[in-house]
């Protein structure tokens, strides 16, 4: 499967050289950051440029030397270091379409000054030579477009993700049925996917009750709440398989009768619909409208709000209980890059006024993989704002005040785009 994926990453460089009239590229792995004042790192986090062509992740200081006309050097950094333990051995299909040749310190890297036309893609403060172009932009622009198309390798790679996420999120839901903390439930997803801190592909988000209304929580309490005060849980995590990830979502009431129950029921019915509407020739744009006006019948379903679904969504009211955007790109990034852009040539579609966080705005295209996560959320923060603006006419406040305590919902799922039947690779 690498051998074709192989061939796709190859051809779309070849072309994006060709675009920025480059004879090569350097291609960067990427170097770790200290702290201030300190002699501690930074966890590494690989240049996507490099992992897309070689599933090395987590090795800093290596440089591909791509040419259009010859077999690429893959330069790989393997210190003579007592401090560290050496990058395991290198297998896979992949390394037959290197030339390996090891590094083992700064003084070993080639001298590239004298190259000509070539570009240096990395961190900013990585390119040493002023005779490259650092991360020229046509080049750039050219390959974070193709990027978004996925080969069957980059598929089956995020597919695995999931598989091993969903092993950590059943077994982060069973500690919260326990009635354990919150970093319980992180520690049971951690030993059950077998991954690290910094191996994962963003913190893991894992709320119980009101936290479940902050988007990105971070702190994950460590005390247990007393029975009957434990309401909710709402786990954001993912995985990461060949610098590939997952991007998953679940929430779950304690009680699976109650009201919030029925809430996350409606929220996952309305998610599957939404996402079997990923196909090629959508407008993500017009997929996240749909979206909230599809949000705003639950929430006038549930009594929640009094106006009709057009109105919500026109006056901002929906965005107030969805305040974020229906998904993203999925793949070497979890925010994978290019969601913005207009043509291979890099314009750029903005989004929406009304919805200046939809981080994806293309016509979706086949083997586009994307997330699909809609929600409902009591934030206080927006919910005040919202009365102060004259929209908390629309509230049933004596709702808002029952489901709060419940924190929110979101359900999240990594979709690939097909012509007619998209494929959801969390479900499925
Ligand atoms: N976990 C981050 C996101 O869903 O975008
Ligand atoms: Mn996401
Ligand atoms: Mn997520």
């Amino acid at each position: 499967m690498f051998s074709s994926h192989y061939k796709y990453v190859s051809e779309i460089i070849n072309q994006g050289l060709e675009k920025a009239s480059l004879d090569g590229v350097l291609i960067y792995s990427g170097h770790v950051h200290n702290y201030f004042l300190d002699d501690m790192p930074y966890a590494f986090a690989c240049n996507p440029h490099f992992k897309w062509m070689v599933p090395i992740t987590e090795t800093p200081h290596c440089i591909i030397h791509y040419k259009s006309d010859s077999k690429p050097i893959l330069y790989l950094y393997q210190p003579k270091d007592y401090w560290h333990s050496l990058p395991k051995t290198l297998e896979g299909e992949w390394s037959e379409f290197f030339d390996i040749i090891p590094i083992t310190c700064k003084e070993d890297v080639p001298d590239f000054s004298d190259l000509k036309n070539h570009g240096w893609i990395g961190q900013d403060d990585s390119c040493e030579f002023d005779n490259l172009q650092h991360n020229p932009k046509k080049y750039m622009d050219y390959i974070h477009w193709h990027r978004a198309v996925k080969t069957k390798y980059e598929i089956e790679s995020i597919k695995k993700a999931n598989k091993l996420a969903l092993k950590g999120h059943k077994a982060a839901e069973n500690c919260f049925r326990k009635g354990y903390s919150e970093f319980e439930s992180h520690l049971a997803y951690m030993l059950a996917t077998k991954h690290n801190e910094y191996q994962l592909p963003y913190g893991n988000i894992i709320a119980q009750n009101e936290n479940g209304s902050v988007l990105h929580y971070q702190h994950m309490q460590r005390f247990r709440h007393q029975q009957g005060s434990l309401k909710s849980f709402l786990i954001d995590a993912g995985c990461q398989v060949n610098g590939y990830a997952s991007d998953i979502t679940r929430t779950y009431s304690f009680d699976n009768n109650d009201e919030f129950a029925k809430l996350i029921q409606a929220v996952d019915k309305m998610q599957v619909k939404i996402g079997k509407q990923a196909t090629t020739g959508t407008n993500y744009v017009d997929l996240h409208t749909k979206a909230h006006l599809m949000i705003a019948e639950i929430l006038k379903d549930f009594d929640i709000i009094k106006c009709d679904a057009l109105t919500a969504h026109d006056t901002g009211l929906t965005n107030v209980f969805l305040p974020h955007g229906l998904g993203h790109y999925l793949g070497l990034q979890v925010h994978d890059i290019g969601g913005h852009q207009k043509s291979p040539a890099g314009k750029i579609k903005s989004p929406p006024k009304l919805h200046p966080f939809l981080r994806l705005t293309r016509t979706l295209e086949k083997n586009n993989v994307l997330t699909i996560e809609p929600g409902i959320y009591f934030i206080g923060m927006l919910l005040e704002k919202a009365k102060a603006d004259d929209l908390g006419e629309y509230i049933n406040w004596n709702r808002v005040d029952d489901f709060k305590p419940y924190g929110g919902i979101r359900i999240e799922d990594n979709i690939v785009v097909k012509k007619n039947n998209p494929v959801n690779l969390t479900r499925e």
